[in-house]
């Protein structure tokens, strides 16, 4: 009989912007404030994310589409490469992501997609410490999910490229 292996991800759920830490708070709005430059001419969605480094510095991102789909990149890997690319000694703490629309009130969070959570895997292999992802619409409620590893299990990593 096969065994099974199970997975449990915790995710603290806040339902008022005011329980959030200040820092926290200062995150998801220069996470909406970098909504408002994303180039979203075909989707219309404008994702917005904002990094905090360990210094206290913050890199902002957008979505950045294209007229060829693919070549387009979200909010997350713009700030996070950006980020990388500029102070890559530096710690990630966390990244907060957010996405607005002119076709409906976006009032849930907002979590980031499969190569977006790939990408942050790798800075969180890398520094060997958690990064908190805080997620948020443009309303309702926030959750975070202390490290990216808790929205991709079973991930694969550098040893599966190593013969044991
Ligand atoms: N998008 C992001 O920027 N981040 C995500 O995590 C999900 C999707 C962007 C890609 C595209 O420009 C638009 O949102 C609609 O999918």
């Amino acid at each position: 009989m096969a065994k099974t292996i199970q997975h449990t991800v915790t995710i603290d759920v806040f339902d008022n912007f005011g329980e959030l830490s200040q820092e926290d708070q200062e995150l998801i709005t220069k996470a909406k404030e970098a909504s408002n430059e994303a180039y979203a001419p075909y989707s219309q969605f404008q994702v917005g994310a904002a990094v905090r480094l360990k210094s206290g510095k913050i890199i902002q991102g957008s979505n950045q589409e294209n007229v060829a789909y693919p070549s387009g990149l979200c909010a997350e890997r713009v700030a996070v490469y950006y980020a990388n690319a500029t102070y890559p000694k530096e710690e990630i703490e966390s990244i907060a992501i957010t996405a607005k629309t002119k076709n409906f009130e976006v009032d849930k969070p907002i979590t980031p997609c499969g190569s977006c959570r790939q990408a942050i895997a790798e800075y969180e292999i890398k520094q060997q410490k958690p990064i908190r992802i805080i997620m948020m619409g443009e309303s309702g409620s926030i959750h975070i999910c202390n490290g990216l590893k808790m929205l991709l299990p079973f991930m694969f990593n550098e040893q599966e490229l190593k013969k044991e």
